[in-house]
């Protein structure tokens, strides 16, 4: 949602990673994004300005003096209507005329004029990142721009030796993208504190009892609440889906963990999302040493975890920041009424039933969503991601 309609310029310079600006393209476009490429004449050496064009239904802008050919200048308009501009890959050269406001293509000059937030994805060789000039470059632009830049990762680069100097995945831009235009959004100056995944509870030191939960609503929670312009804290286990940019991700396993991770973070937090499939028994005792197989049966006493829940319904009123907790009621039978009743026990705002055995890592999710004013809303089958934006809605109502 938070893509739909935003106009998005995507700079392209020339560096080998031109290619994969392809991919940013397209991911935005899928998004509901309106995207305008503006290409320097060197990225035109790496890729297509048709690829471009084709991808995002628009024409691709490079020449600088094709502009005076045109009757309404549109892309002095596009600098000042822009919601977003994005450069990515982001030369040295480049980053060194954005500092020092040079105007001298297309894109420079457009980078000039706007007011639009920059969003900035170094690529380069290691020596040109790691110069004392080039870095700053960057903090000169960081004092008088809104700039934020993503990556450069490490790995393998076009000179094919291992360094600093990578552009970051396409995905974690376009996700950078979303943080930068949600930072307004409802949720704004709001801490939101979300769990996510199965919690694993060792019996020794190489098996754990675990559920089938894959961290992917709980991740898309705190991707839609990140979205809305909240702070989030994602307290998660391992094995889910990437960690969404700007979330403080917290990783834990046991439930244990999970217990003292989440009563640490609410203490500051507004809301509190438990998606986290967190387990209800554990081994009674855990063995130092792996167990032995023998020919006869294993019998293993479990006992209680702590109710995360329940800890902090008791705390709620030394929490007075605490204005929202959400819970999830992972049920295989009578579904409402099980949710409606763990709404009352556990003093929610919100409980979000499902069935546990649709849920348990698909991709969608069919969920009711039960208030504490006894209001119904039944959601048809979506996927997470827009489970998580229909559930950060009402949150933002909440709070
Ligand atoms: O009571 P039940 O475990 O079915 O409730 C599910 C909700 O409670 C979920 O939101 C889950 O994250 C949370 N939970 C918890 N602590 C536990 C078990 C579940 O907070 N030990």
């Amino acid at each position: 949602m938070i893509l739909r309609d935003k106009s998005i310029i995507l700079g392209v310079t020339g560096g080998i990673a031109a290619y994969k600006a392809v991919e940013i393209a397209s991911r935005l476009v899928k998004g509901g994004a309106q995207v305008d490429v503006v290409m320097t004449p060197a990225a035109t050496h790496f890729v297509g300005a048709l690829t471009f064009q084709a991808i995002t239904g628009r024409p691709v802008a490079i020449e600088m003096f094709a502009l005076l050919r045109e009757t309404d200048i549109a892309h002095v308009s596009l600098a000042k209507r822009a919601d977003l501009l994005i450069i990515a890959p982001l030369t040295a050269n480049t980053l060194a005329k954005l500092a020092h406001g040079l105007a001298d293509n297309l894109l420079t000059a457009v980078a000039l004029d706007t007011r639009a937030p920059l969003l900035l994805a170094p690529a380069m060789e290691s020596g040109m990142w790691e110069n004392p000039l080039t870095q700053e470059n960057l903090t000169r632009l960081r004092q008088v721009r809104d700039v934020v830049v993503v990556g450069p990762a490490t790995g393998r680069l076009a000179s094919g030796a291992m360094g600093v100097g990578r552009m970051a995945e396409p995905a974690e831009i376009v996700d950078a993208a979303r943080w930068v235009l949600g930072r307004m959004g409802l949720l704004k100056e709001k801490k939101v504190v979300v769990t996510s995944g199965g919690t694993r509870e060792p019996l020794d030191p190489v098996r754990v009892f675990t559920n089938r939960s894959s961290g992917r609503m709980g991740v898309a929670l705190a991707a839609a609440a990140r979205d809305a312009g909240a702070e989030v804290t994602l307290i998660h286990t391992s094995g889910g889906p990437p960690v969404p940019w700007g979330v403080r991700a917290v990783e834990v396993e046991t439930a244990q963990e999970m217990r003292d991770a989440v009563l640490e973070a609410v203490a500051e937090a507004d809301a509190l999302i438990m998606a986290a499939a967190v387990a209800d028994y554990r081994p009674a005792q855990t063995s130092e040493q792996k167990i032995k197989k023998t020919s006869g049966p294993l019998v293993v006493q479990m006992e209680r975890t702590p109710d995360i829940l329940a800890e902090v319904a008791a705390r709620r009123a030394e929490l007075p920041r605490l204005r929202a907790v959400i819970g999830f009621a992972a049920e295989t039978e009578h579904v409402v009424e099980n949710a409606r009743d763990k709404l009352r026990r556990k003093r929610l705002e919100l409980i979000v039933a499902n069935d546990a055995r649709a849920a348990m890592g698909a991709e969608t999710n069919q969920v009711t969503l039960i208030a504490a004013d006894g209001s119904v809303e039944e959601l048809p089958l979506l996927p997470k991601e827009q489970v998580a934006e229909r559930i950060i809605a009402r949150l933002a109502t909440l709070l």
